[in-house]
């Protein structure tokens, strides 16, 4: 694999300054895309996909990035917007690719052309509390919270093995004595995008009784050498002064070893810092803290982190079930005025959607009738109506990760680590 160009790696710096800027995060995708680095792109278009999940590019790059051959893939077209025109096979240039509307590429090149070194270079300071006071809440951790796993609707089966796999150990101190080492170790969390496992994550939490210190693994990364090996290190450190403590690590994919985010080995030690830091439990320092992570990719991520005693059980969270959906459009409707509205027609009307796209329904129907009511004059209600087609007029944000998820159930389940992915796709009749 060849090495990100400066170009890729300028974007990079301007994606991390601006994570919530859609259009150039799918401009940085495009690039490493059409540079071959088609798993880096499907992370960020995945990311774009969490915060615009209706976004009709994001969705043409991913179906573009998951087929990754070298002629574009075919594009399912969210029926309403009128996407893009369709990607060129033999691309310009990277430098010469037509910037995302509304989004000035030369300005934003020579703003992050030349951030070359740090300004300052001192060692950090300490993080247990000599040093500056504000510098030992580098990772924001919060309080015990109240959500429960009686908070997330549905999903019978993941509270099952989730009360199996981990709480009830955790639970009873019986239990805990009774398998002692054993208990070592975390919990992958991994399914399509939007579909409630950070939401999952922050239940564990709630029932354990646990603080909640989450962090992307993509903070954690730093383009300074050893700055991602110190960082993952304080995360870590943060969570046993706060523990009991839940450490969620999510987009654990971006430390896969198959992806060259810098030139250097960089990632290799991060990787293992990351082994340190969770092998630290058996010298009694992660005492109350409890790791979970998750990933839209778990084919990406790094095999030693899955072996025994890490992050060795793993948890497949699907789209949400009627019941689960049913407390998701709930939930998004609870402060907008409806009237009228039949749930379990609409929760029949949305299988497929994932939690973010189901917000983004319950937001298109509420534009939708505002705009009715600013049009005729006269203040109307959301209704069915209103629901329904929105929900018709989106497509499953979920679709483009399934492809994927395929070809792994097919051609990739080692050791049976996919079978229950491979047992719902069997279901579904997708495989
Ligand atoms: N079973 C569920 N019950 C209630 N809300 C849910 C459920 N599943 C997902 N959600 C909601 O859907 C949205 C997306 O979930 P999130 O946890 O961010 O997904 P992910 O981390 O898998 O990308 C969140 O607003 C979350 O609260
Ligand atoms: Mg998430």
């Amino acid at each position: 694999m060849t090495a990100e160009s400066p170009l890729i790696h300028s974007m990079r710096t301007a994606v991390a300054a601006a994570p919530e800027d859609v259009p150039l995060r799918l401009h940085l995708a495009e690039l490493l895309l059409e540079a071959g680095h088609a798993d880096a792109a499907v992370a960020e278009i995945a990311v774009t996909l969490q915060h615009a999940p209706g976004d009709a590019r994001a969705r043409e790059l991913m179906a573009r990035a998951m087929g990754a051959g070298p002629s574009p893939a075919v594009i399912p077209e969210p029926a309403a917007t009128p996407g893009p025109p369709a990607p060129v096979p033999d691309a310009p240039p990277a430098s010469e690719v037509r910037p995302a509307a509304g989004f000035d590429w030369r300005a934003a090149e020579n703003q992050v052309g030349d951030v070359v070194p740090p300004r300052y270079t001192e060692a950090p300071l300490t993080v247990d509390g000599s040093g500056d006071p504000g510098d030992a809440d580098a990772w924001d951790v919060e309080s015990p919270g109240t959500v429960r796993l009686a908070d997330v609707g549905g999903m019978q089966e993941v509270k099952e093995r989730l009360e199996a796999a981990f709480l009830a150990p955790l639970r009873n101190p019986e239990l805990r004595r009774l398998y002692g080492k054993s208990l070592r170790g975390g919990l992958l969390l991994y399914g399509p995008p939007g579909c409630g496992k950070t939401f999952i994550a922050r239940a564990v939490a709630g029932e354990l009784g646990a603080s909640f210190l989450s962090v992307s693994v993509n903070d954690v990364l730093d383009m300074w050498i050893g700055n991602s090996e110190r960082n993952m290190h304080e995360v870590f450190q943060t969570a046993r002064r706060q523990a009991p403590c839940v450490v969620f690590l999510d987009e654990l994919d971006a430390l896969g070893g198959k992806r060259s985010r810098t030139q250097s080995n960089g990632m290799r030690t991060t990787v293992n810092q990351l082994l340190t830091e969770l092998d630290g439990v058996d010298a009694g320092a992660n005492e109350g803290v409890f790791v979970l992570a998750a990933t839209n990719v778990p084919w990406d991520v790094d095999i030693a982190l899955r072996r025994p005693g890490r992050l060795d059980r793993t948890l497949l969270v699907l789209p949400p079930d009627g019941p689960a959906r049913e407390a998701i459009l709930r939930y998004h409707l609870r402060e907008r005025p409806i009237e009228n509205v039949d749930l379990g027609k609409l929760v029949k009307a949305t299988d497929g959607l994932s939690g973010a796209d189901l917000a983004h329904v319950c937001e298109a129907a509420a534009e939708h009738a505002l705009l009715d009511s600013a049009r005729t004059g006269t203040v109307r209600m959301i209704g069915m109506k209103d629901l329904l087609a929105a929900a018709r007029k989106i497509a499953p944000s979920t679709e483009p990760w399934f492809a994927a998820a395929r070809n792994v159930a097919m051609y990739a389940n080692d050791g049976g680590m996919y079978d229950d992915l491979v047992t719902y796709l069997k279901k579904k009749r997708k495989l």
